[in-house]
């Protein structure tokens, strides 16, 4: 991993041939940026996110409303197969949440009361919480320093805590660890490879939290293949849609895999457990009649969100294209800037920026991290912080009493944190107010 580097690729595999991008530190704006200075000498308030809706989704819900059929059919059936098609999955159940995909994956593969799965302690609340659903463990695992994402290296010390006869604190018996659930923060595939090898060597199923990774891609070394994030990387590998993620249907979520049991055990469980589904009912071919073959879920998506996500999948790649050159001015913003070290890039990985996350250097700060975030936010630009680990949330830490020590990289690296705006349509205005806001920031603060 470098921290300020020179190409990002895409895969050929992915998205027609590879292609070799001008180097971060390249200061010049493109052209679809400049056309978009705005005219108003105001400053801008510059939001986190802000979705990219464009006339086809709105004439494509209209459609569907107009359509008399509103709930799942024939538009999620295409969204399925085209997303299916974009990740080379064979498989994809559309949910209303990437939640929802997660509980359907452990769910399908059985994971119960009595077992432990391996889940970052640097993730969102919906990663870990899936496990707790079904009665399970998650044990919680430190992050990189420099990625965030799950540390292997201490996965492996978990594991062998456990063997040795440690419990999380709530536990009564000895759990048995069945599967690891990695997270690709902010869009940057972990070693995929690595992580394999991994689970195959501990006997684990990997379900793969890929809310912030479409589209995204990996590869081990610069003459191998490309593996996009859901070709295979997982048994099961789930995508959100919310309202801020990379594409989005407002809510909604995806479950991918290439194996057919477990899309046809997720497919039964997302719609109350029923033989078939709405479509099936409804539609002309269909029957009255069902049957009750498991007490499942209400996680069905609407039509009226696939209309958005059809029309959003088209242009993944595009708007993949455009945050990848907001990262790229941003790196060349800030690149004298020593209070601030910068996300890390790959030449071996499709990086999805989701997110453009920086580590604050704070021994060169007066102030820390939440004074930092509200400067920001009182001149105008929105952010966040991805994330306050989960052993630092009340129920993780009472229930199942872990410490800060347990996982101090993630401890220590979530005080530095702070998520810049990254969106397609962002504006030259725009990210040059977050630029000098905070660079400004970093001069007046500065120790
Ligand atoms: C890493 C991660 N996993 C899962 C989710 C949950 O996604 P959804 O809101 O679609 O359920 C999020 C949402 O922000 C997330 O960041």
């Amino acid at each position: 991993m470098k921290n300020s580097n020179s190409t990002l690729e895409r895969p050929g595999a992915a998205a027609g041939v590879a292609a070799h991008h001008a180097a971060l530190s390249d200061s010049s704006f493109d052209d679809s940026l400049r056309h978009r200075v705005d005219a108003s000498p105001a400053r801008p308030q510059v939001p986190f996110f802000r979705p990219q809706i464009g006339e086809e989704e709105i004439a494509e819900v209209v459609a569907a409303l107009r359509s008399g059929w509103l709930t799942t059919g024939a538009r999620v059936r295409r969204f399925e197969q085209e997303f299916a098609a974009q990740v080379g999955a064979a498989h994809a159940v559309a949910v209303n949440s990437c939640t929802a995909a997660l509980h359907l994956a452990v769910e399908a593969l059985g994971l119960s009361a009595g077992q432990a799965v391996l889940v970052p302690t640097m993730t969102f609340a919906a990663t870990a919480e899936v496990v707790r659903y079904q009665g399970a463990l998650p044990v919680l695992v430190d992050c990189d320093p420099v990625t965030t994402n799950m540390s292997l290296a201490d996965a492996e010390r978990k594991l062998a805590a456990l063997k040795e006869g440690w419990t999380p604190s709530g536990s009564a018996e000895k759990p048995r660890v069945v599967g690891v659930m990695p997270v690709h923060v902010g869009g940057l595939m972990l070693n995929a490879g690595a992580l394999r090898e991994f689970a195959a060597r501990h006997g684990l199923w990997i379900v793969e939290d890929a809310a912030h990774a479409f589209p995204a891609a990996w590869r081990r070394d610069e003459g191998a293949a490309w593996q996009r994030c859901g070709e295979g990387t997982a048994q099961v590998s789930c995508f959100s849609f919310y309202a801020n993620k990379t594409i989005t249907t407002g809510e909604g979520g995806m479950a991918t895999t290439n194996d057919a049991r477990l899309a046809e055990r997720m497919r039964l469980m997302s719609l109350h457990g029923l033989s078939h589904d709405a479509w099936e009912r409804y539609s002309g071919g269909g029957s009255w009649d069902y049957k009750i073959i498991a007490p499942g879920y209400k996680y069905n998506l609407t039509d009226i969100a696939a209309a958005i996500g059809v029309h959003q999948l088209a242009r993944a790649e595009q708007m993949r294209r455009e945050r990848e050159q907001i990262a790229r001015l941003y790196f060349a913003a800030f690149a004298d800037v020593a209070e601030l070290e910068l996300p890390p890039t790959d030449a071996n990985r499709v990086h999805a920026w989701h997110l453009f996350p920086v580590k604050l250097n704070l021994e060169r700060l007066r102030i820390d991290r939440n004074a930092f975030v509200e400067e920001l936010k009182g001149a105008g630009v929105g952010c966040s912080v991805h994330w306050r680990p989960l052993h630092l949330h009340p129920y993780y830490r009472e229930t199942f009493g872990w410490t800060p020590t347990d996982f101090p990289v993630a401890t220590s690296v979530w005080e530095r944190l702070v998520s810049l705006p990254i969106f397609p349509g962002m504006r030259a205005d725009e990210l040059a107010h977050v630029a000098d806001t905070v660079k400004d920031i970093c001069a007046r603060r500065r120790r």
